[in-house]
């Protein structure tokens, strides 16, 4: 059984035996990710992923923080999302709440470095706001995109990733760096980075965990899959991209 491959689309397939060790692997990927960028340029710029599924891997990040030979330098490091739930930031449903309490709370960033999506406002004015925050961290010129150092992304049992839904007026935008998006499903707006971000990314990291997801994985990771879901359309052109799968969500016909 092959655990560890990088398919005919050049993207990179690992296997983890369970969601514990799919966490410690994505924690050591942030980690050699952050060091190479810190190395090579002075800074790390990441986008971190929503949802249930990374929490796990954002403690063990913050957990290894408590050894000092695997330490990060964490001035140099700079965090945004990759997408927001149109809530505030002490709302449950909060992606930034979700990582200031499994992670941001526990290293030594600075406050400045941490780039929130002020998702208590408006959803327009929140998207608005954020690619400002984006133009000014990244330094761009009018109709350049960031390059992100990581982007972490998640994928739902519809295909989903960040707040991109099949269906969902955010598929198509290629004008704006992050947008509000109407999710018709929750009916509510969603906040969400837009595809030419990821496709410029050094680097894009799945990580799916769950039998609930092994369906869509397996659709996607077919060789030759029919494009049909929002995360297949997640193609970084001159950078990495990396699936790590929990035993549960990789399927036995892929790992063949
Ligand atoms: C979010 C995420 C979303 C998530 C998937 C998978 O804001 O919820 O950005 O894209 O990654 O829905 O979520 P789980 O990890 O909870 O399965």
């Amino acid at each position: 059984m092959r655990l560890n491959w990088v398919d005919m689309n050049n993207r990179q397939i690992k296997i983890l035996p369970d969601v514990q060790a799919l966490h410690q692997a994505a924690a050591s990927e942030f980690s050699r990710c952050a060091l190479d960028a810190i190395a090579a340029r002075g800074h790390f710029s990441v986008a971190l992923s929503g949802g249930n599924t990374p929490r796990g891997a954002y403690e063990v990040i913050a957990e290894r923080q408590k050894d000092t030979s695997s330490q990060l330098p964490w001035d140099r490091i700079f965090i945004f999302w990759g997408d927001e739930r149109h809530v505030p930031p002490d709302h449950p449903d909060s992606n930034y709440r979700m990582a200031r309490e499994a992670l941001l709370s526990r290293v030594p960033i600075p406050a400045q470095n941490v780039h929130r999506v002020r998702a208590e406002l408006d959803a327009a004015e929140a998207a608005q706001d954020y690619e400002r925050q984006l133009q000014i961290h990244f330094r761009l010129k009018p109709d350049e995109l960031p390059r992100f150092d990581l982007i972490m992304l998640g994928l739902g049992d519809d295909g989903h990733t960040a707040s991109l839904f099949p269906g969902s007026a955010a598929l198509g935008e290629t004008q704006h760096l992050f947008v509000a998006n109407w999710v018709e499903k929750f009916r509510q707006y969603r906040l969400t980075l837009t595809l030419p971000v990821p496709d410029h990314a050094g680097e894009v990291l799945f990580l799916v965990s769950g039998g609930s997801k092994a369906p869509v994985v397996k659709e996607i990771l077919t060789p030759q899959a029919e494009q049909k879901y929002p995360a297949q359309r997640v193609q970084p052109k001159a950078g990495s991209l990396l699936w790590f799968l929990d035993q549960d969500a990789a399927n036995s016909q892929i790992i063949g």
